[in-house]
């Protein structure tokens, strides 16, 4: 990744506190000017802010515990931006949460929490943000989707919901903005080993749903690929080649033939629930 692309520029990094948040943090840290770094878990940040000032004494950190499900504070979160003087140029929203199981057993509370997460503050956060893109030289978006927005997923249904609203609004917004200074991609990853999974099984349930290892892409690659996507102001980045060329065949099969595979796998994921000593 050649650096000048983000020397000097002020990001502002949602679910900075671990996983791909973490790591476009680390890996940004040489180049910028500034982060803004947004989660809940304000230890995580204060840590991470450390080990930021060790790759880069210069680099200036503003750490803001901010729980996005609640739109008060995600609007006076906002508003303090405003006020800040910070020109934000470069947005990651990377924040994100999933579920696993059937939607007629799901929590409505977590449902509730994807839904306030994985959409409704990212389209706050960018509408906000968005006039401060405007007005610098280079803006840039980076929204954080997965190839689950490519397909409907049995099982994560509300989940692989949400991240085809951030595709489809990645790739309009793009559309929109393309005669203007400020660049749109979209990183759809595969599956990343993070607290992502873990986090998204539910209670008492047994973790059988992780994708086999060749198909899974280190954090590392993934914050890389995306990095490098948004310097040659590409539209979307499916990072690892494997996955990648997968999500390229699964586009060309047709949808009734999906539906089968679909149906197969859900009625697969139910006699599993139900005798979890075969899996
Ligand atoms: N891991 C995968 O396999 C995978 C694959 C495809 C796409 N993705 C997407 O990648 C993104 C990052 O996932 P990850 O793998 O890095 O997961 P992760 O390790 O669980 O990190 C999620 C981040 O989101 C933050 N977050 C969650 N709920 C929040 C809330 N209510 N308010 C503020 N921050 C919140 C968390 O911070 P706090 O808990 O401290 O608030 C954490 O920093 C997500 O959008 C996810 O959908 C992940």
């Amino acid at each position: 990744m050649r650096k000048s692309q983000f020397t000097g520029r002020i990001a502002l990094i949602t679910g900075a506190s671990a996983g791909i948040g973490r790591e476009f943090a680390m890996q940004l840290a040489p180049a910028l000017n500034t982060i803004v770094l947004v989660a809940r878990r304000g230890d995580r940040l204060e840590a991470l802010e450390s080990e930021l000032t060790s790759i880069n004494p210069k680099l200036k950190l503003f750490s803001c515990e901010v729980d996005l499900r609640n739109r008060d504070q995600l609007e006076a979160f906002c508003d303090w931006l405003d006020e800040s003087g910070l020109s934000i140029d470069f947005l990651i929203n990377n924040a994100g949460l999933g579920d696993h199981g059937p939607f007629r057993e799901s929590e409505w509370q977590r449902v509730s929490s994807m839904l306030k997460v994985n959409v409704y503050a990212l389209t706050y956060l960018t509408f906000r943000v968005l006039p401060f893109l405007r007005r610098s030289k280079r803006g840039a978006i980076l929204n954080v989707s997965s190839i689950a927005s490519f397909l409907p997923v049995p099982n994560s249904a509300v989940y692989a919901s949400t991240k085809a609203y951030v595709t489809s609004f990645s790739e309009a917004l793009r559309a929109e903005l393309r005669s203007s200074n400020v660049s749109v991609t979209v990183l759809c990853p595969g599956p990343i080993s993070t607290e992502f999974l873990s986090l998204a099984t539910r209670a008492g349930e047994i973790q059988n749903h992780m994708a086999p290892e060749w198909f899974v892409v280190p954090v590392q690659q993934v914050v890389r690929e995306a990095l490098e996507a948004v310097r040659k102001d590409r539209a979307r980045v499916v990072p690892g080649a494997f996955v990648n060329f997968t999500m390229t065949i699964v586009a060309f099969i047709p949808m009734f033939i999906k539906r089968l595979v679909l149906n197969e796998r859900a009625r697969r994921d139910v006699t599993n629930r139900q005798s979890p000593s075969t899996v």
